[in-house]
């Protein structure tokens, strides 16, 4: 079963498509949390006030070292609850900190993953998750597909899934899933585009001009009255 989060800090666009399509969660990035218009502790409430206990929050540390990211990682999951995920970097202090904030029971995802041999790393410290970045992988000339399959292999003893993150395209989207990513985290306009089809969109007119041709505004249950 796929799990799908949305990349993003627009949580009014999250309600509206939280209504029709069934999401896991919200993950975040300081990219991200740079582009906000409001003020942070407001958008910090925004997202705990929509997602608290039912929908993953997952927040990148803003910090350098082991110790320090345990902290933020610590002060992030009392304010976001159980559902928090500490997003952390695969770098050495990150692979540290990975191991310290596992042992402390915080959730950890394993963020800017370009390579299968970090993923093995984050695993065996004790992520929950790895983010392999998509399309930044395919950005250089490397094979996405090959690395989550190579992800997918060197985790299948691990309790550890594949967050796939970083997608330009609802292909990339579709393609990453099928090579066995257990969940995808992807911007709203890529979901958006995911499930349109101009034919979806033509024929639902064309049943609507048909229907009223023969019955003009009546309903089908009005036959039934
Ligand atoms: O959240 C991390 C990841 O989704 C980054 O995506 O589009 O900036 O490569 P992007």
């Amino acid at each position: 079963m796929s799990k799908i989060l949305l990349d993003s800090a627009d949580i009014n666009k999250a309600k509206e498509i939280a209504k029709y399509y069934s999401i896991a969660g919200i993950t975040t990035n300081p990219s991200i949390l740079s582009k906000i218009d409001k003020p942070l502790e407001e958008k910090l409430a925004e997202i705990k006030e929509f997602a608290y206990d039912k929908y993953e929050i997952h927040v990148q540390t803003t910090e350098n070292s082991a110790q320090k990211i345990l902290e933020e990682a610590k002060t992030l999951k009392a304010y976001f609850g159980e559902t928090f995920f500490i997003k952390i970097p695969v770098t050495k202090e990150g692979l540290e900190a990975i191991r310290l904030c596992d042992k402390e029971g915080i959730n950890v995802t394993a963020t800017a993953v370009l390579s299968a041999m970090q993923a093995l790393a984050a695993a065996k410290n004790g992520a929950s998750y790895v983010a392999p970045y998509v399309n930044r992988l395919e950005n250089i000339g490397q094979d996405a597909e090959e690395v989550i399959v190579e992800i997918k292999e060197l985790l299948k003893d691990y309790k550890t899934e594949i967050l796939a993150a970083s997608f330009k395209n609802v292909k990339q989207f579709k393609n990453i899933l099928l090579c066995g990513a257990e969940a995808a985290t992807v911007a709203p306009d890529v979901l958006e585009t995911s499930i349109w089809h101009p034919y979806t969109d033509k024929s639902v007119i064309d049943f609507e001009k048909d229907w009223e041709r023969k019955f003009n505004s009546s309903k089908v249950v009005d036959a039934l009255k």
